[in-house]
Formats: structure tokens, sequence, C-alpha cells
């Protein structure tokens, strides 16, 4: 398992969540990062109602009231603390979680052995 420094935990505004792309070629694949306070939230950038990323524009992930990440497809909503879909069309499925963390102030995440 490797370990990725994708930003500073300031980089992520609180209450937001950030896109980021990493790998290559089919190695590729994006990921986003939603942050609470000092707590953050990583999960592969693919709604598990038919796989499409959540966001339609950069780094607009979350929905109208800011409680939870939104699919920008059909609307789905996800709990920021889990990836739980709560709301949408594939209510009780749940974004493919990173194991994310700070490091000196820093969003680390682990990326998993194959994906
Ligand atoms: S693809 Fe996300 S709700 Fe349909």
């Amino acid at each position: 398992m490797s370990t990725i420094r994708l930003c500073a935990l300031q980089d992520i505004a609180d209450g937001q969540a950030r896109g980021f792309c990493l790998g290559e070629g089919s190695d590729r694949f994006e990921l986003l990062v939603a942050r609470r306070g000092e707590d953050v939230f990583a999960y592969v950038n693919a709604c598990p109602h038919r796989g499409t990323p959540l966001d339609w524009r950069p780094d607009h992930f979350m929905s109208p009231d800011g409680t939870l990440l939104q699919c920008a497809t059909h609307g789905a909503r996800f709990r920021i603390e889990d990836g739980l879909c709560v709301y949408g069309p594939c209510v009780g499925k749940r974004l493919t979680e990173l194991a994310a963390r700070l490091e000196d102030g820093d969003v680390v995440v682990s990326r998993s052995p194959g994906r």
C-alpha cells in the first residue's frame, strides 16, 4: 500500500471537498477529499449508481445545504463521514473509501492494492 501526500489541509475549505487525479494510464483514477474541521474523508470519485464522477464542475461536490456530498448526474447524496448514500437512486450503497489522515498539516491518502 502506498501513501500519497495530496495538499495542505488549508487548501480545502472547511465544509467543502476537492477533487484530485492520481496515477497514469490504466492506473489513473479520480478521488475527492472532504473536510470537516480537522477531519478529512477520501473517496474514489465515482458514484455507485452509474460510476460517473460526482462533480459537474471541478471541486463542486456538496449538496445545496452543504451537509452531504452530491452526485451531479442523478442527485444521489452521501454522508461525508462514511460515504453512505442516504438519498437518490442508490440509497444504501457507499462511495469507495480511501484511508485519509493528516500528517504535519498535509492531507495524506493510502492507496489500496489493486486500485
Ligand atoms: S450516477 Fe450518481 S446518482 Fe446516478
